[in-house]
């Protein structure tokens, strides 16, 4: 049974700001995060349903285009969906690296070009992830909405996206070190006893350091961030989320429940329905006890629709029935 539904939940953190759906691929994430970004902005709320996946769909399910900038969803207040330019910020990241790197050639007198350390730091596929991590609490930073629903990638990087910002402040913390050491060495060297010049790689470190400890704040603050995780009923989503529940409790991200999705109504299977249907029903029926055994806070079970997900009144359906 349903202890805590999505709905109490929600109403029991009146300040959720940030919420997340994570899970295993085409489990119905990104169709979830529509339809609490809709119920959300119906509960009056100033909401941006954001996808930081550099395959997009909000496009697609809300048959309208949202791509490149914040837009208000035809038909609803205070809905807005955006899906972000990736490339554009992966272009934009590779210029400020390249800026960097050649500031710090010159400062270390090396006569290499910059573009060679910039295609090695940029092929790197973490650096797509680190470039979507920064449009995510750009945005978030940017604090224009009352609330955000996240439609990030699905499986582990939805994870990793999170628990970067731990990495990266073990990382910036040890690039610090090496900086002072490095001044120092360099003021105990230099003959001129001129003062040092200023080190823009050491404040752009201090600063980034700053942004991520802020972020870290906001992603592991149990009233404004809630992570759901949905799944089928159905052996691998089930498996997947277990792994990725027991992640985030590892890195203290806060964990809002699970959302079951497309569970087959039994209602509607009559007798005369074929065997294919009927043992699909008593499988996902096997699946459910073990999801009420394996997971305590299960807020909704939505059930398979006769159609997909698209537009606003099906989401408006699906929120029905993830909301009540
Ligand atoms: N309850 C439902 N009933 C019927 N169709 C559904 C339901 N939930 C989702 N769908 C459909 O299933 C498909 C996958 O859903 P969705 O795109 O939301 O999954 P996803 O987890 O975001 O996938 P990906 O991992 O690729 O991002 C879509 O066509 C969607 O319309
Ligand atoms: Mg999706």
């Amino acid at each position: 049974m349903i202890e805590k539904t999505t709905h109490q939940f929600l109403t029991e953190h009146p300040g959720m700001k940030y919420v997340f759906f994570g899970g295993k691929g085409g489990v119905g994430k990104t169709v979830l995060a529509g339809a609490a970004a809709l119920w959300l902005a119906r509960q009056g709320k100033h909401t941006l349903l954001a996808s930081t996946n550099p395959v997009h769909s909000l496009t697609s399910m809300l048959d309208q285009d949202v791509f490149g900038t914040p837009t208000l969803v035809e038909g609803v207040d205070s809905f807005y969906a955006y899906e972000i330019d990736t490339k554009d910020t992966i272009e934009k990241s590779k210029v400020e690296i390249r800026d960097k790197i050649n500031w710090f050639l010159r400062f270390a007198d090396i006569k290499t070009k910059a573009d060679e350390f910039v295609e090695s730091a940029t092929m790197n596929p973490a650096f797509e992830e680190s470039a979507m991590f920064e449009n995510m609490i750009d945005l978030m930073f940017e604090d224009e909405y009352e609330a955000y629903v996240f439609d990030t990638a699905p499986t582990a990087n939805a994870r990793r996206l999170l628990g970067m910002s731990s990495v990266y402040s073990m990382w910036v913390n040890k690039m610090l070190k090496s900086r002072e050491e490095a001044k120092s060495l360099r003021e105990l060297l230099s003959y001129s006893k001129k003062k040092q010049e200023k080190d823009p790689l050491l404040e752009y470190l201090l600063q980034f350091r700053e942004r991520m400890g802020q972020a870290k704040d906001l992603l592991t603050d149990d009233q404004k961030t809630a992570f759901f995780f949905v799944t089928l009923p159905e052996a691998l989503p089930i498996a997947v989320i277990k792994r990725f529940i027991a992640w985030f409790y590892d890195f203290g991200i806060p964990v809002g429940g699970v959302v079951v999705n497309m569970k087959i109504e039994e209602a509607t299977v009559g007798e005369d329905a074929p065997d294919f249907v009927k043992n699909r029903v008593k499988m996902q029926e096997e699946y459910m006890e073990e999801i009420w055994r394996s997971f305590p806070d299960v807020r909704a079970v939505v059930p398979l629709f006769e159609t997909e997900v698209r537009g606003v009144e099906m989401l408006e359906r699906t929120a029905q029935a993830m909301f009540g």
